[in-house]
């Protein structure tokens, strides 16, 4: 019986990996211009930061996480997101003393138990922001200002900017008895899974997709008319920014977060070229978060961008991106001539061009296909007669032209092609 990856997760192989690095490598070239620094967690950690942080009402609490006894008894999580691990490093590593403000990001495999489907996976990939120890609503902006600068560097157009304000404590105490009352004449007609939302967290019934929700929701009081005065001024002071940024958004009442740490702003930007998962990314602020895993109040905001719906949009708004290719392929057309080639390799490599040579004395035919394949844009013969005359012949393989070089010019030559 042949083995294959287990469900929901899949291979990144070599046709598609250079889209990883590219996207990884936009994000790091990004963030680092605006101060961010990395930070890598374990894969798993303590069950409990989750339960605390995420919330146990949670569906990422109640229904997806990964979590076992260890040898030593201790309950162990896969790490279903990225930002309970980026705190507890903070505090567990004094990362922000002196009240400074910390920048951090990171990419991560994160691990949920979900249903499987296109965009949605039981290991996926994030990248991700962690903001530590700013209260401004500049900071808000700052993050969801990288967001879409991630985006558009990524090629991506068509996006969807939706923030809402989640208000402190006491917006939610106000507004879930709000919902309560609005929900309650639906009970019936609702799933029962939505129903559940209502005895656990009727904030959540908000985000639901089940139709009936949708259509019972529709004309629910909106949470942006409960904000205590400081939550709205921070709100207000934030479209201000994003404005003053020329970041376009709207305003959406329906963004809550499936994590309960989010206090105040809350966003997601999604795309016109998905289906069902049209959530690109998801993030807000979390002023509590830090104190109520034992440290100091620390006000901070975040973002985590889901890298395979990234490259899912990529390649839907069929955004190109190229493939390494070797700069050439050296050919040995007699058995003489192998060492001359493996000489000429590694000077080329020495110089930073990266080339293929054959390794099993296959005929001059089946390199010379074997160069074709590579993607090099030329092929470098050495035989007998270049032997003899300290030469090599140059193939173009885009036009089937060649030319005979000098030796001691083909680096150069490479170089050029
Ligand atoms: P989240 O909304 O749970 O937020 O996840 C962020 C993004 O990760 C989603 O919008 C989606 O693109 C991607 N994602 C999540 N689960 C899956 C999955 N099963 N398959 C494919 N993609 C997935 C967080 O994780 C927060 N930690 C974000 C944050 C950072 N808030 C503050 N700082």
């Amino acid at each position: 019986m042949g083995y294959s990856a287990p469900r929901g997760t899949h291979d990144i192989l070599p046709t598609e990996s250079h889209r990883w690095r590219s996207l990884e490598r936009a994000f790091e070239d990004l963030v680092s211009l605006y101060g961010y620094a990395e930070i890598r967690t374990p894969a798993f950690e303590d069950t409990e930061l989750f339960v605390r942080t995420s919330g146990d009402t949670s569906e990422v609490v109640t229904k997806q996480m990964y979590t076992f006894e260890d040898k030593g008894g201790r309950s162990i999580t896969l790490k279903p997101e990225g930002t309970a691990p980026a705190v507890r490093a903070y505090l567990e590593h004094g990362l922000g003393q002196q009240g400074a403000v910390t920048r951090l990001w990171y990419a991560t495999p994160i691990f949920r138990y979900e249903r499987p489907q296109k965009g949605r996976y039981r290991q996926a990939h994030q990248v991700g922001l962690e903001l530590i120890g700013s209260e401004s609503p500049a900071a808000d902006c700052e993050v969801i200002e990288i967001t879409v600068r991630f985006y558009e560097a990524l090629g991506i157009r068509g996006l969807r900017v939706l923030v809402n304000s989640l208000g402190r404590e006491e917006t939610r105490a106000r507004y879930r008895a709000v919902l309560l009352d609005h929900a309650r004449p639906y009970l019936e007609t609702l799933e029962p899974d939505v129903r559940s939302r209502y005895e656990r967290n009727p904030l959540r019934i908000l985000d639901s997709k089940d139709p009936e929700a949708i259509a019972a929701m529709a004309d629910a009081p909106r949470v942006l008319d409960y904000l205590e005065e400081a939550s709205k001024a921070h709100f207000d002071a934030l479209r201000g920014l994003l404005d003053e940024a020329g970041i376009e958004y709207v305003v959406a009442p329906e963004v809550v977060r499936g994590l309960d740490y989010y206090t105040d702003t809350v966003f997601e930007v999604q795309s016109t070229s998905l289906g069902a998962q049209s959530a690109l990314c998801g993030g807000g602020r979390y002023d509590n978060l830090i104190h109520e895993i034992g440290g100091p109040r620390t006000p901070s905001v975040g973002v985590a961008m889901g890298v395979e719906r990234a490259l899912m949009v990529q390649e839907a708004e069929g955004v190109d991106v190229a493939a390494p290719t070797p700069r050439a392929f050296l050919v040995s057309a007699t058995p003489e001539a192998r060492a001359e080639v493996r000489a000429l390799a590694r000077s080329l490599r020495a110089a930073g061009l990266a080339c293929i040579i054959d390794l099993d004395g296959r005929s001059m035919k089946s390199q010379l296909k074997a160069a074709d394949r590579s993607g090099a844009p030329i092929a470098v013969l050495i035989g007998t007669d270049e032997l003899a005359a300290r030469t090599a012949t140059v193939r173009d393989l885009r036009t089937s032209t060649q030319k005979s070089v000098p030796r001691d010019s083909v680096v150069e030559e490479v170089r050029r092609a």
